[in-house]
């Protein structure tokens, strides 16, 4: 038998962090994915990193990369999804940078998630992969909202709040680019996240605030969305950046980044993710796509072109050999 399943990674278009303690957030499906194939193997299960090169047999030779699938076949036993486990091979592959805010851990949980319900002949939909594969997720990160691996099982726009993921029938214009800018600093979302909350704590009475202010930045992004309002979308990011640098997530890389990109005409920019190095998103339009590419060069490790993907996780073929 051998399954092989995808998913996506993601951008946080608004809202990440504030996410976390219960505000939206609006997040897309990148066309860059992971993918993870599932196999017979005699004795035991083992995990395999192609990309990373490494290999590890549950209950051997551990390390903390295998945390993550451990605990998500562990979850899918507690919780009735599979009544035995079968031996076998997982083999990863993936597109997504590793560190860099693009969801990568996310995207790998939930194409591992799939191929294993469905190595396992059991039946399960959608809210089963995101549900299991969080459980993952949880391994990797202090408190994880979800966001990333509810926009890595359904695909295309979300609209995400305490577990409730709305898929949105509306698109980006057509003409708006998106492009992810590398500051090239790995970070780790735990570290980011255990901070705003700590920083949470401390100043309570002001936080409450600036999440406010994020959940009404969010209600305005979806109607500048909808209104296909461009330059609205780029200043409601602008504001947005500006909450997550208040909150302490901001560094001088990213906001070198920022004020260049706007300098050289995008409409907006801002972290994308956790922060503290990985990625900042830039909106533009056809036009001014090279001349910012150029500009930011000095600055950037390197840039992906982000297209928000419809398609969320992907049972690619499951064959009986
Ligand atoms: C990470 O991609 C987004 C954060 O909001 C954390 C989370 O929502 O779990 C920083």
């Amino acid at each position: 038998m051998k399954v092989c399943s995808t998913a996506p990674g993601k951008v946080i278009l608004f809202g990440e962090h504030f996410v976390v303690k219960g505000a939206p957030a609006i997040a897309g499906a990148l066309s860059l994915r992971a993918k993870v194939c599932i196999e017979d193997r005699v004795g035991g299960i083992e995990v395999v990193s192609m990309d990373r090169g490494w290999r590890m047999e549950f209950g051997r030779n551990e390390l903390p990369q295998l945390r993550q699938f451990k605990r998500i076949v562990e979850y899918a036993v507690e919780e009735g999804y599979l009544s035995g486990v079968k031996s076998f091979r997982a083999c990863i592959w993936s597109r997504i940078p590793v560190g860099a805010g693009l969801g990568s851990s996310a995207a790998t949980a939930v194409a591992f998630t799939a191929s294993l319900l469905e190595f396992h002949g059991v039946s399960y939909g959608a809210s089963d992969v995101w549900r299991v594969s969080l459980e993952g997720e949880r391994e990797v990160h202090v408190n994880p909202s979800g966001i990333d691996n509810a926009t890595a099982t359904y695909g295309g726009l979300v609209l995400y709040r305490k577990g409730v993921v709305r898929r949105l029938k509306a698109r980006l214009p057509k003409e708006a680019l998106l492009l992810i800018v590398d500051t090239g600093v790995e970070r780790s979302t735990g570290r980011a996240v255990k901070h705003v909350l700590e920083m949470y704590e401390r100043h309570e009475g002001v936080f409450k605030h600036i999440y406010r202010a994020a959940s009404s930045l969010v209600s305005e992004a979806l109607k500048a969305i909808r209104g296909r309002d461009l330059v609205k979308l780029g200043e409601l990011m602008q504001l947005n950046q500006g909450l997550l640098r208040t909150i302490g997530v901001s560094n001088s890389s990213i906001e070198n980044i920022v004020y260049s990109a706007v300098k050289l005409g995008a409409l907006g920019a801002k972290i994308t993710g956790a922060g503290m190095g990985g990625s900042v998103i830039v909106l533009t339009t056809k036009g001014g796509f090279s001349a910012i590419l150029e500009g930011l060069k000095p600055f950037a490790k390197g840039f992906i072109p982000a297209k928000i993907d419809s398609r969320g996780y992907t049972v690619l073929f499951s064959r009986n050999n």
